[in-house]
């Protein structure tokens, strides 16, 4: 199977072909996306809320990033693999932002993204400076949840939607190899798509996007705590588990589970013996 690369995630925008991408979590979710050739996998900061059950993205540690990620290139040899970098782990200083970049890069991330704009540019210089491919996103921010009073559309006064449009050239010129644009107006995100040579990647901000991005448990509907206005539940498999796993529990509960056919036997040479014995 062959490894997409950053050239192939801009040769979408080249060839006006819109492209779906994915997050993943773990080894066999992974698995699943690279087998379907998804050009891209992002290892999400949403794990916070996700695999661990925090109520924001804001928790989710270095650490634990790392043990996801781990798993997800394990699973996954076609997709370009990008690491979500969580909350305070590159804000703080260049320095920060290069050390932590590096340790997902170690572990076999191909690229990392970091949320925000124009207040993030020198740590996206200094990472991209030093080699290290990086994805921007702008827009609705997950990590400043607390800063912006909860999850808002942005870009909705002529303010705003520029500063979003400078803020697109700007990490352009930085030099992200693509730029995701979360919960802004529809039109906002065709002006900036439209503005800027790398690939664009919505989430929550229309259909004019070069590609789109999307939770790994919100299109299988696995996530039924929040289901935000940008996802579409492409299957129920809250409902499918859940029937699966009960299922497993009344065969136990009546005796119906396991089989002869799951287990092995003693042959009757060696049973015979061991009851003699014993
Ligand atoms: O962590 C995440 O899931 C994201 C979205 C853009 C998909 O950053």
């Amino acid at each position: 199977m062959k490894k997409y690369y950053i050239q192939a995630i801009q040769d979408f925008k080249t060839r006006k072909q819109p492209f779906a991408t994915i997050t993943a979590y773990d080894y066999t979710s992974s698995s699943i996306c690279s087998a379907l050739e998804f050009p891209l996998v992002l290892v999400g900061d949403s794990a916070s809320m996700v695999v661990f059950g925090y109520d924001n993205t804001t928790p989710i540690t270095m650490e634990e990033m790392i043990l996801v990620l781990k798993a997800v290139v394990r699973g996954g040899d076609s997709s370009l693999i990008v690491a979500d970098m969580p909350f305070l782990s590159y804000q703080p200083s260049k320095r920060d932002a290069l050390h932590n970049a590096g340790q997902f890069i170690k572990a076999g991330a191909n690229a990392v993204k970091l949320e925000g704009g124009r207040e993030i540019a020198t740590k996206i210089d200094a990472l991209v400076k030093s080699g290290i491919p990086v994805m921007g996103h702008i827009g609705l921010l997950p990590q400043s949840i607390n800063a912006m009073s909860g999850y808002k559309v942005q870009g909705k006064t002529i303010q705003k939607a520029r500063e979003l449009i400078d803020d697109a050239l700007l990490l352009e010129k930085m030099g992200v190899f693509s730029l995701v644009l979360e919960g802004i107006p529809g039109e906002l995100a065709d002006i900036i798509t439209k503005k800027i040579n790398i690939p664009t990647i919505g989430i929550g901000s229309g259909p004019n996007c070069d590609g789109q991005i999307q939770v790994f448990h919100d299109v299988l509907g696995l996530f039924n705590k929040l289901v935000p206005k940008h996802t579409k539940k492409f299957t129920d498999s809250h409902k499918h588990f859940s029937s699966g796993l009960k299922k497993y529990k009344d065969s136990v509960e009546r005796g119906n589970f396991p089989t002869s056919k799951n287990y092995t036997k003693l042959s009757p040479k060696v049973l015979k013996e061991l009851s003699e014995s014993s």
